[in-house]
C-alpha cells in the first residue's frame, strides 16, 4: 500500500528545501571574524587545560614526550596503531644517521565492530594474535641483537592520562569505540598481559596518541615541525609546549625544557561554535553525548551523517524524494564521509556519481538534476564549515606558540605535520583548510607556515619514541 503522506504541490515543496538549505547556510556561517573569535577562544582554553587538571575541556595531556626524534634512532621496533576502524602493525629497521629508515613492513587489520564495543580482553587478545602472526613473519632484512626483547611503540589514540612515558589510563573513549572495562585501566598493562598470553617476548616502551607519533615522525625529518593535527575518523592536535609554561605539571623539569602536549582538542567547545538542530541530534544520538563537540563538527565520522540528517528533514518535510521517505535515509550513520566526497566532487553533467550514490547506499533511485545539486550544495556547506573550523583550530595553537605573527619581521618557519584519512582524501576538504589558514594569516605571515601531509607518520613516530625510550639505552 503506497502512502501518499505529502500534501505539498511541487512548487511549495521545493520552497520548502531552499529554506532548509538556506537556513543551513546560515546557521553554518563561519565568516572571519568569527573564526577569529573561535581561535581565540582555543588559545584561551590552552591556557586554562595547561594550569590546572579540569580546568578545561581541553584536556592538555601530558605525554611525557619531552624529547622529539633526533634521527640519530637506530635498531629494528615494532609499533602498533590503534584508534580507527583498522589497525596497523610495522616494524622498522632505523639506520642510526640523518633520519634514515633502512627497511619497513606494515600489516592492516580491520576490527570486527563488535570488538569495538566487547570487551577490553577480546579487543587486546585479538590484536595481540595479529601481532604476533606478523612477528612470526620477520625476515632477514630486519636484526633484533641476540638476547634482546623486541620493542614496541603503542599509539593508542584516544584521551590517555599517562603516568609515564610507556604507561596511562584510559579517560574515556571517542569515536565509535564504547568498552567499559576498559576506562580508567592502563591500556599499556592491557595489552602486555594478551601478548603474555599469546607467548610473545615483547615490550611497550612507548604509549602515544597518534598525534605525537604525527608530531615524532615529522620531526624526524624536518626539524621546523611544531605541531600535528589529526584530520580523520576523529580530529585532534599536540604540539610542543615549554615545560615551565604547564602549571599543572609538577614533575622533574625535563633537560630540553620541552614537553609535547596532546590537546585532545575534538572536545573543544565554545559559544561561537556555529551549532545547528542537526549537530544538537547527532550530539544527543551518539556514543558520546556532550563530548567532543569539534569532532563532531569537523571530522571524518559525522560530516556525512550530518549530510544524512538534513536530507532526511528535506525528505520528510519537503518531500525531496517523492511521497514517502526512502527508509535507508532513517539509518544513522549510513553516508559515510567517503560518499559524501564523491558526491562532493561529482564534475559530471548531469552529476552521475551523485544519482548513483543516492540510489547504491540510500535506495533512492531517479533523482532529478535539480536534487542532485541540492545534494551537492549541502555537501559543501557542511565541509566547509568544518574545514574552516579546522583552520581556525590551527590558528589558535599558532596564536598559543605566538607563532601567528612575525617576530621581529623574522621568517621563523613552522610547519604543521598533518595526517588523516579526510585531510588525504577530501580534496575540497584540504583544500578549504589550507586557504583558510592563509586568509586567517594574512599573506606575510602564511608564507612562514606550512602544513605538510605526513604518511603515516604516526606509526613511525611511535616506533622513533619506542627508540628513544627503549630499555637498552642508558
Ligand atoms: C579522537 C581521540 C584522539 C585522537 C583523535 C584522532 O579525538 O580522542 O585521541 O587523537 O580522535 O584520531
Amino acid at each position: 500500500v503506497l502512502l501518499v503522506r505529502c500534501h505539498m504541490k511541487k512548487s511549495q515543496r521545493w520552497a520548502r528545501a531552499m529554506a532548509i538549505l538556506q537556513e543551513l547556510e546560515e546557521k553554518c556561517a563561519t565568516p572571519i571574524g568569527k573564526l577569529k573569535q573561535v581561535a581565540d577562544a582555543m588559545t584561551v582554553e590552552m591556557h586554562a587545560g595547561l594550569a590546572s587538571e579540569g580546568g578545561s575541556k581541553l584536556k592538555m595531556l601530558i605525554t611525557y614526550v619531552d624529547n622529539l626524534p633526533t634521527g640519530n634512532e637506530e635498531g629494528l621496533f615494532y609499533a602498533l596503531d590503534l584508534g580507527g576502524t583498522n589497525f596497523r602493525v610495522l616494524r622498522v629497521q632505523l639506520g642510526g644517521k640523518d633520519g634514515r629508515v633502512l627497511n619497513q613492513e606494515f600489516t592492516e587489520v580491520s576490527i570486527p565492530t563488535n570488538l569495538m564495543v566487547g570487551t577490553a580482553e577480546e579487543l587486546f587478545d585479538y590484536i595481540a594474535a595479529e601481532v604476533a602472526k606478523f612477528v612470526a613473519n620477520e625476515g632477514q632484512d630486519f636484526q633484533v641483537p641476540l638476547g634482546r626483547q623486541r620493542e614496541l611503540g603503542f599509539t593508542f589514540s584516544f584521551p590517555v592520562m599517562q603516568t609515564s612515558i610507556a604507561s596511562g589510563n584510559l579517560i574515556k573513549w571517542t569515536k565509535g569505540f564504547s568498552i567499559d572495562d576498559a576506562v580508567g585501566h592502563d591500556v599499556v598493562a592491557e595489552l602486555t598481559k594478551a601478548i603474555e598470553r599469546k607467548g610473545l617476548d615483547m615490550r611497550v616502551t612507548a604509549l602515544v596518541n597518534d598525534t605525537v607519533g604525527t608530531l615524532a615522525g615529522g620531526r624526524y625529518t624536518q626539524k621546523d615541525v611544531v605541531a600535528a593535527v589529526i584530520l580523520g575518523t576523529g580530529t585532534n592536535a599536540a604540539y610542543v609546549e615549554h615545560a615551565q609554561a604547564i602549571p599543572k605539571w609538577h614533575g622533574l623539569m625535563p633537560k630540553s625544557g620541552e614537553m609535547v602536549i596532546n590537546m585532545e582538542w575534538g572536545n573543544f567547545r565554545s559559544s561561537h561554535l556555529p551549532l545547528t538542530e542537526y549537530d544538537l541530534a547527532l550530539d544527543a544520538a551518539s556514543l558520546n553525548p556532550g563530548d567532543q563537540i569539534f569532532e563532531k563538527l569537523i571530522s571524518g565520522m559525522y560530516l556525512g551523517e550530518i549530510v544524512r540528517r538534513v536530507l532526511l528533514k528535506m525528505a520528510d518535510e519537503a518531500c525531496l524524494f517523492g511521497d514517502t521517505i526512502p527508509p535507508k535515509l532513517k539509518h544513522q550513520f549510513i553516508l559515510r564521509t567517503p560518499d559524501m566526497s564523491a558526491m562532493h566532487h561529482d564534475t559530471s553533467a548531469n552529476l552521475q556519481v551523485v544519482g548513483n550514490t543516492l540510489k547504491n547506499v540510500l535506495e533512492i533511485s531517479d533523482t532529478s538534476l535539480e536534487v542532485r545539486k541540492v545534494v551537492v550544495q549541502l555537501c559543501n556547506v557542511v565541509a566547509t564549515r568544518g574545514a574552516r573550523l579546522a583552520a581556525a583550530g590551527i590558528l589558535g595553537i599558532l596564536k598559543k606558540l605566538g607563532r601567528d605573527t612575525l617576530v621581529d619581521g623574522e621568517n621563523q618557519k613552522s610547519v604543521i605535520a598533518m595526517d588523516g584519512g579526510l585531510y588525504e582524501h577530501y580534496a575540497e576538504y584540504s583544500k578549504c583548510v589550507e586557504n583558510t589558514l592563509s586568509l586567517l594569516l594574512g599573506d606575510e605571515v602564511s608564507e612562514t607556515i606550512c602544513i605538510e601531509q605526513t604518511n603515516d607518520g604516526s606509526g613511525i613516530g611511535a616506533a622513533l619514541l619506542a627508540a628513544s625510550n627503549s630499555q637498552y639505552l642508558n
